[in-house]
This record gives structure tokens, sequence and C-alpha cells, in this order.
């Protein structure tokens, strides 16, 4: 029996920011496979919530279940104050989704694919036009408008799938990887334009398997792992987790890896480990740039042949080992 707290309000007058999002006990299984599993969370209205966790994680699943386009097994969800369920019509207009499947139709014009979406939320013609030309506008697409989108760059193409999402005007926005596969510059344009949305006031709430962009992107984090919720806060809090920093030191040679870790190990209080590479040693530290010369000294004298060592702000990786006791990229078991 799944507990139903809260339901939101649908106009909220007083205290802290409604909620644009507000999801409770929600599971979902494809047949043996439970995709979530038991997921709760909160988003702000007027801010950007990141959905982190590796593949297989159940993201998309939220996603499809938050955008009506999944029933899910039990558990309620409100988006933009209705219920993904009972309101599923009502709520339709009101979001919009974009992510790593383009919904664009490549041999349409930029200018086309827009005015298709418009008519298709039933807005006239000429509301159609106007509204494809500024959304071309803004997103740097007015000199390609009238280029079939097959001859757009993947940035191109990601930032005319998102325009597409935009079109109705939607309070609240998902974005399910929204730069899985672009480079780094792509990836750095897409996070502007989803920073100015915000600003705007659309509420976002995006997926992504890169600690990075939820670092640089989100106010607030969830992390999923498995389809359960691991933890939640913000980037700083949830690096916090581990400690600190990552001190690793590679090894020259694999049989020395052992003799590594043990000198690594009695500097720190956190676990050290080797990687599956066989040659680099990681340890969460704290304060971990004072540990470095004395892991020197103590290696050097150890007869240990290093050919790298440093002190890094922890990946993702290391955020989820701390908190799964395994790493992000590990399969799941079915
Ligand atoms: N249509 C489906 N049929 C069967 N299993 C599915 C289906 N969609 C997703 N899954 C499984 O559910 C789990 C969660 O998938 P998904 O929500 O796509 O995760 P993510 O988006 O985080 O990678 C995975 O184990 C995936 O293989
Ligand atoms: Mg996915």
């Amino acid at each position: 029996m799944v507990e139903v707290r809260e339901a939101p309000e649908r106009h909220e007058s007083t205290g802290a920011r409604p909620s644009a999002i507000v999801v409770r006990g929600m599971s979902k299984a494809y047949g043996k496979v439970q995709a979530l599993d038991d997921v709760s969370l909160d988003v702000a209205a007027g801010t950007i919530h990141g959905l982190l966790g590796p593949n297989g994680a159940g993201k998309t699943t939220l996603v499809r279940i938050l955008t009506t386009l999944l029933p899910p097994d039990s558990g309620r969800a409100w988006v933009a104050g209705f219920d993904v369920a009972r309101e599923a019509t009502q709520l339709r207009s009101r979001i919009g989704l974009a992510g790593q499947s383009a919904a664009v139709d490549e041999y349409l014009t930029g200018r086309e694919n827009l005015e298709l979406v418009g008519r298709l939320y039933h807005l006239n013609r000429s509301t159609a036009e106007r509204r494809a030309a500024e959304l071309l506008e803004r997103f740097d697409l007015t000199e390609a408008a009238d280029r079939r989108s097959k001859t757009y760059s993947g940035g191109m193409r990601r930032r005319l799938d998102l325009a597409a999402s935009l079109v109705a005007d939607p309070e609240v926005l998902l974005l399910d990887e929204p730069t899985t596969g672009l480079d780094p510059r792509a990836r750095r344009e897409l996070w502007a334009v989803i920073r100015q949305l915000v600003s705007d006031g659309t509420t976002v709430m995006l997926t992504t398997q890169y600690l990075e962009e939820a670092d640089e992107l989100a106010d607030r984090i969830t992390v999923v792992d498995l389809g359960r919720v691991i933890a939640e806060g913000t980037a700083q809090e949830l690096k916090q987790r581990t400690h600190g920093d990552v001190l690793s030191v590679v090894v020259e040679d694999s049989a020395q890896a052992d003799a590594a870790l043990g000198v690594v190990a009695r500097h720190g209080s956190g676990d050290a480990r080797i990687d599956a590479d066989g040659v680099t040693v990681t340890m969460p530290v704290a304060g971990g740039a004072a540990k470095l010369a004395a892991i020197i000294r103590d290696l050097d004298s150890g007869g240990v042949a290093i050919s790298d060592i440093g002190v890094r702000r922890p990946s993702l990786d290391d955020v989820f080992l701390a908190l799964t006791g395994h790493t992000a990229g590990a399969d799941r078991e079915d």
C-alpha cells in the first residue's frame, strides 16, 4: 500500500516555492525488471533538477511517466499541479519533452519542423509561423532555418529538438539526457540555453549520466540507481559524501599495485581500492594535497615505481562508489 503524502495544491499562495513536480512512491516494472522502486522526489518551481544515474537506473522510465507516456504500477505524481494519471489531458499542453532521441523529422527544414509542432498544438497558421521564427532566432538557427534538418550538426539538431519542446510554451520541461553524444562545445552551448530557459521561469527536470552536467546546471540532484533513489541534495552536498577529494596513484607495474594500495591506505581514513585497470590506486581523502608528499616518500622508500600521482575532485564514479559500493559503469544484474 502506497502512502500518499501532501498532495500539492494547484495554487499555492504562501510559503516556499510551490513544487512543479511531486513524485510519491512511484514504482514500475517491465516483467521481472523493477525499473522504478518506490521513488519520491520534489522539484521546486523555477529550478533545475538533475536526475543523475547510470544506464538502466530508471531515468527514462520516470520521464515517460511524468510526461503521461507510460502509466505507473503504483505511486502518484503531479506535474504543474496536475495528476499524471488522472489529469493527463490537461497536463500535456503544459509540459515539454526533449532529449536524446530527437523528435525531429530530418526531411523537413528546421522551420517546417517547428511549424508542424505548432499545428499539432492547434496554433493557427500565423501564430505557428511567428512562434517558429521566434524559436529559430532564440536557438541561433535562423540561418539554417530553411535547410533540411538532415544537414544539421548534432548540436543543431538538439537545439531544434529543444525548440520543438518549447513551441507550446510549457511550464515544465523534461529533458532526457539532452547532451549525451554531443561534443564539449555543443554541450556547453546547450547548457547556456537551458540556464536561460530557467531564468525565464521554466522549471526543468533533466536526466544525465554526467556528474559534471548536474553539477553545472542543477539546483538539486536526485541520484538514482537500479530504480531507487540513493541520495538527494545539491552537487556540493553529494560530493562531500565522498570525503572531499580523490587521491590516485598509478603504478608502473601492476605487480606493485598491492604494495601501493598498502602505502596509500596507511595515509587515509576512507577506502582505498585498485581500479579495474589494475594499475591505479584511488582513495577518497580530505586535504589530499597535503598528503601527497608523505605518500610519495613512502612509495619511494617501499620501492614502488609510479608513473602518476595526483588529487582530483570526485567524479561521478567516485560519488557512485561512495553511495552504492559499486561503480556507475557496472551493469545491473537482473
Ligand atoms: N520497454 C521495456 N521493456 C523491458 N525493460 C525495459 C523497457 N524499458 C526499460 N527497461 C529496463 O528498465 C530499466 C530502466 O530503464 P530506463 O528507464 O531506460 O533507464 P535509464 O534511462 O536510466 O537508462 C533497465 O533495466 C531497462 O533495461
Ligand atoms: Mg534513458
